[in-house]
């Protein structure tokens, strides 16, 4: 029987299941144990009731943005995912290339599996995504090789203090990447002889906003904090010197049970008043959810397993056609609600109206 083509974000996650192994499925499908704030990101979209405006006489909606003074063609990123290779053969390779097709804005995983010159050298516009590491010696190799490949930002991930607990990989046994396949970024040239070593990630229960003064010290590049839910930790970023905030979750895989991001944007977006841009990530899966998110004062989102669906389906061409179809969506939501741009979408759009 043939398969018909998904025609939305979603329809990409049953087509990927098809062709992933069960446990590498259940790797970017999973949340943090009873998966609570998985649910909850999707779900606070669909809550959320537009209201537009009409008779406006705006023409076709522009979609491009500038973000942290790079243009991108629509308010939509790549949110930093680990292991394409998982995937797809042609891993992060693939994902470049379809970012860079689509004039989207990628943030590389610090922990994907190939090097982030090779990502670089597929042509997208490049941000990238960080764990602070305690060796702060081996951090700052890792900002210079990101500065020396091109990356126009540093993404440094504030919410993974330690791993989230993810059931479905205990379940799985799925701890380790399989052989072949590992952290490019993390080989370290084997000294006097010796073969070379893949480091062990550190996610460190002693990261504070120390580290981040060390990093803004260590850097020209833009610094972007991830993960944030708590508007005095927005206020903190900004006193700190960060230049963007996304709230995120992490798409619900470090604390279960935390809010949906797009609850938090509204309080995040008051604490920080325009200070700094800010992004979101988490459940954006239409067109209408780009809408809301910049209606309760995103600059632009990011969206994770949407992508990863894309390339298990079909490499490259899957992740441009998961950007087409949003992009479309996002073009569709804008011209029905009236707006002329992402920077025309306004609060009352959504006028405190829930839908059941
Ligand atoms: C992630 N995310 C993530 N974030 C990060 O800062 N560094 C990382 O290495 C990863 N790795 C990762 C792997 C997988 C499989 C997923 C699904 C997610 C979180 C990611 O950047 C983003 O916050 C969420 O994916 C957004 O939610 P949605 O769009 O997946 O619902």
């Amino acid at each position: 029987t043939r398969e018909t083509p998904p025609v939305n974000l979603r329809e990409f996650e049953p087509a990927a299941r098809a062709r992933l192994d069960p446990a590498h499925y259940d790797y970017f499908a999973g949340g943090a144990q009873d998966e609570i704030t998985v649910a909850a990101n999707e779900a606070a979209f669909r809550r959320r009731a537009l209201v537009p405006r009409v008779l406006r006489g705006q023409g076709p909606p522009r979609l491009e943005v500038t973000v942290l003074g790079e243009t991108a063609s629509m308010p939509v990123l790549l949110a930093p995912t680990a292991f394409h290779r998982l995937a797809h053969p042609d891993g992060e390779f693939a994902t470049a290339r379809a970012a860079a097709e689509a004039g989207v804005i990628m943030i590389a995983a610090m922990l994907s599996t190939v090097t982030i010159e090779e990502i670089a050298a597929c042509g997208p516009k490049l941000w990238f995504q960080l764990y602070i590491q305690p060796d702060l010696g081996f951090t700052t190799s890792l900002v210079r090789r990101a500065e020396d490949a091109g990356c126009r930002a540093l993404v440094v991930t504030a919410d993974s203090p330690a791993l989230g607990r993810n059931e479905r990989g205990d379940r799985n046994g799925f701890h380790d990447l399989p052989p072949g396949m590992y952290c490019a970024n993390m080989v370290q040239k084997g000294r006097q002889g010796r073969d070379d070593e893949v480091r062990q990630v550190a996610l460190s229960p002693d990261l504070s906003f120390r580290h981040l003064d060390w990093l803004r010290e260590t850097t020209s590049l833009p610094i972007v904090l991830k993960g944030v839910l708590h508007p005095a930790d927005a206020r903190l970023a900004v006193e700190h010197g960060v230049d963007a905030i996304v709230v995120s979750n992490h798409g619900g895989r470090q604390l279960d049970t935390v809010p949906a991001s797009l609850d938090r944007l509204p309080l995040v977006a008051d604490a920080v008043r325009g200070q700094v841009p800010l992004l979101l990530d988490g459940g954006v899966r239409r067109g209408t959810d780009v809408v809301k998110a910049l209606a309760l004062g995103a600059d632009a989102v990011a969206i994770g397993r949407p992508a990863l669906w894309g390339l298990a389906v079909a490499g490259r061409a899957g992740v441009e056609r998961v950007l087409t179809l949003l992009r479309n969506e996002l073009a569709n939501a804008l011209t029905l609600c009236g707006a002329a741009s992402p920077g025309d979408v306004t609060g009352d759009l959504l006028d405190g109206i829930d839908l059941k």
